[in-house]
């Protein structure tokens, strides 16, 4: 088996850390394929915690090469700074980190871009403020977008950021209503001599990752997919507009990396027990119920707020008409059902089943996000459990109650739960 993936199925943030983790030393290359230093991850190792943004959660296992695809956008300073902080706790990444030539750069105006779009209320989306949607619409667009080869070429740099910053610069004074008191105006040659600096510490990392993938393959190589967010972000399948910039499913491992998609031979989508949602967009199952509200214990138990932004997010009912929807597109093999321990102690729960749209039952996601704003959740209600879960190794030590909710979890969405998550530590888990 060549390919694995693990994706989220919800709306991120399901814990797909700790599953790579699990899958321990199953695979010798890790990849990221999208997104940018908007996936925040916490990985622990020998009790330090090391908080991530860019680089893979696989990338402090020795032995195994982490790959950051063309599908993804850099944000040089961040990739700095995540690499020296690893550096000084002892994890040598010079032969393990590999950077593709092809990804995209993120600048100090792109951050701009987006303060200026998110600081209005029209369109604005909520994002993470890192300079993830205006890089690629420059890639897109394709006259502004550079790459992370070009940094390496200093002549060519200064001359691109010649002809982009004075654009960026004039393109932004007129987007700046309202806000031209506290526009930045950047400075190209200042641009270039602080991302010149950058350069020199990421070429040794730089290289043609999709042929190091394609060779790797070839000799047999297991590799090991992370993608960043979750399903209903992505950018054509998720609830758009409120989604991220990237195709977040595995369809985007393709694109994304240069391996193509016949070699990714088992999905494995990471659903919590319930839902989260950070920004702005539809969330039909949200527990808006105030400060004594389940939603908020949920928020409370769970520590749901943002490891990137430090967000509190939003919390709610599992949504299995969400996750049949993603679980289809992402063509998940398994589910592994995270914090379920979080539930423990609810007198009652509830799963949304159908939805319901101006008196229509409806059982398939709506495929616009201004339809899934008007769909009101229909919902099963299962009896909750009041024992702690924590020490539960397996099925049998769950109680009844527990067994019966992740059952249904997994008839409702059509596939086998292989993994449960009781706790956030690596033994904290019921390997069904
Ligand atoms: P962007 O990716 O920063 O452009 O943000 C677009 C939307 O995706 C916003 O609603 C963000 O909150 C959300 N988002 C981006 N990255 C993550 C993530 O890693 N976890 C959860 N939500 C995310």
């Amino acid at each position: 088996m060549a390919g694995t993936c693990v994706v989220g199925l919800q709306w991120g943030d399901e814990a797909k850390g700790k599953i790579v983790d699990l899958l321990g030393d199953t695979f010798d290359l890790v990849v990221r394929y999208n997104g940018g230093a908007n996936a925040g991850h916490t990985v622990v190792v020998g009790g330090k915690t090391f908080k991530l943004s860019l680089l893979p959660t696989g990338v402090i296992r020795p032995n195994v090469t982490s790959v950051i695809g063309n599908g993804v956008v850099v944000y040089p300073p961040r990739f700095v700074e995540e690499v020296g902080q690893l550096a000084k706790a002892g994890i040598d990444l010079s032969n393990g980190l590999v950077l593709s030539d092809h990804a995209h750069v993120i600048f100090p105006y792109h951050m701009e871009e987006e303060r200026l779009a998110e600081s209005g209320t029209e369109g604005k989306i909520g994002t993470t403020g890192r300079g993830i949607g205006p890089c690629y619409q420059d890639k897109v667009g394709r006259r502004f977008g550079v790459r992370v080869g070009e940094l390496l070429r200093p002549d060519h740099l200064r001359e691109r950021l010649g002809q982009i910053v004075p654009f960026k610069n004039r393109l932004m004074a007129a987007f700046a209503n309202g806000h031209a008191d506290t526009l930045k105006a950047f400075d190209p040659a200042a641009v270039a001599d602080e991302y010149l600096g950058y350069a020199e510490q990421l070429r040794p990392y730089v290289a043609d990752t999709s042929r190091l993938l394609q060779d790797a393959v070839k000799a047999g190589k297991r590799v090991l997919f992370e993608a960043a967010q979750g399903s209903l972000l992505d950018v054509d399948h998720g609830t758009y507009p409120y989604v991220t910039s990237s195709s977040s499913l595995p369809s985007g491992i393709w694109g994304g990396s240069g391996l193509p998609a016949k070699h990714v031979t088992r999905v494995i989508g990471v659903v919590k027990a319930y839902t989260t949602r950070v920004g702005r967009g539809p969330f039909p199952t949200e527990l808006d119920d105030g400060p004594d509200g389940t939603g908020e214990r949920i928020r409370r138990v769970g520590r749901e707020y943002g490891t990137v932004t430090g967000r509190p997010r939003r919390c709610g009912w599992f949504d299995a008409v969400a996750v049949r929807y993603t679980a289809a597109l992402a063509g998940a093999d398994e589910i592994t059902v995270m914090l379920l321990d979080v539930l423990s102690g609810l007198p009652e729960l509830r799963l949304c089943v159908a939805y319901d749209l101006d008196g229509d039952r409806r059982t398939h996601f709506p495929s616009d996000a201004y339809e899934l704003e008007r769909c009101k959740p229909v919902y099963e209600t299962l009896p909750g459990w009041g024992e702690d879960i924590t020490a539960a190794r397996t099925l049998s030590d769950l109680p009844a109650a527990a067994r019966r909710y992740l059952d249904r979890v997994s008839e409702l969405v059509g596939l086998p739960a292989a993994v449960v998550s009781v706790g956030p530590d690596r033994e904290q888990t019921i390997r069904v």
